[in-house]
């Protein structure tokens, strides 16, 4: 099927806005994103290494299940505040620490790239998958190590190369069968912004960091988390992910076709967990000069 008849497509998750809609959808289906980030952010919980009494920031903590799980893990001597550009996300986060009587987990809403915060001296500067949306990241590094104090370290997680990540990458192959889509910057804000090492090496050590380590993790993605049937796996793709975004405005008979191809890939990679298909991440831990890593 030719796309010249009909409007470009918008760029493959890049451009997104997270102050605004972006952030919305992410908190409408902030459980199913959530249970597909679950094993990376386990893995990076467990690089980070949380000591009791320990100040941690949680940077584009979204609905905060990492900031609820370090709040945990600090114990109540410590504390962990939650940064977050969506306001929508930064309610829900609110709201999660107090149903669950986490007293000492704060949020914050803000651009973490320019935020100055009150106080800093931070143990840990922690991310799950919050720090690739910069638009100028090395400033925003920089912003981020001043909240660090003396010992401070970074653990974060990001995406590595899209070719890597077939749960986007392939799923993208399908829609592009019947439409061209843009081919992604890949210096551009966006998941896979960090995906070069050695660009993302760079941009650490420019900012200040130290003993910079990435550990590839290699694992699945269950699209929409497990336990998913197949029809709720393709609401996922089109509502919550990216494939209702290259849809919009084209003519309901592409919609139709690609939806109906989209199934039949996702029905083709499902497994008893879900619809699994491979991922990568790096696991990327750091220190300041003369401080030591996580
Ligand atoms: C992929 S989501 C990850 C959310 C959360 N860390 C999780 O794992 O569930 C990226 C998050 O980064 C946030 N974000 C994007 N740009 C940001 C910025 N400049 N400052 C603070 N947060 C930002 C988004 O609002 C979003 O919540």
């Amino acid at each position: 099927m030719s796309s010249t008849l009909h409007s470009a497509p918008k760029p493959l998750l890049q451009g997104q806005d997270w102050s605004g809609a972006m952030g919305e959808k992410w908190n409408h289906w902030h459980q199913r994103f959530e249970a597909m980030l679950a094993p990376i952010g386990a893995a990076t919980l467990e690089l980070a290494a949380c000591r009791n009494g320990e100040r941690v920031l949680d940077i584009g903590c979204g609905a905060g299940a990492t900031t609820l799980a370090l709040a945990r893990q600090v114990g109540p001597s410590g504390q962990v505040l939650g940064v977050d550009i969506s306001s929508a996300l930064v309610q829900t986060a609110a709201a999660r620490a107090e149903q669950n009587g986490i007293i000492n987990a704060g949020f914050l809403c803000g651009d973490a790239s320019i935020l100055k915060l009150p106080h800093t001296g931070y143990d840990l500067l922690f991310s799950r998958f919050g720090v690739m949306f910069f638009n100028d990241p090395l400033a925003a590094f920089r912003n981020m190590r001043l909240m660090l104090g003396e010992g401070g370290r970074v653990a974060f997680c990001c995406w590595g190369p899209p070719p890597e990540n077939p749960w986007v990458s392939s799923l993208a192959a399908v829609v592009s069968r019947h439409m061209a889509l843009p081919v992604p910057d890949p210096l551009a804000p966006g998941p896979f912004a960090f995906a070069d090492q050695i660009r993302t090496r760079t941009i650490l050590e420019q900012a200040g960091f130290t003993r910079i380590q990435f550990t590839p993790w290699h694992g699945k993605q269950i699209l929409g988390g497990p336990g998913l049937d197949l029809d709720e796996v393709l609401q996922f793709a089109e509502k919550a992910f990216f494939v209702g975004d290259v849809l919009e405005g084209k003519p309901e008979q592409l919609c139709q076709q690609v939806l109906a191809d989209v199934r039949e890939f996702l029905r083709s990679r499902q497994t008893k967990h879900g619809v699994e298909l491979d991922a990568m991440a790096w696991l990327v831990s750091a220190g300041c000069a003369g401080k030591s890593s996580a």
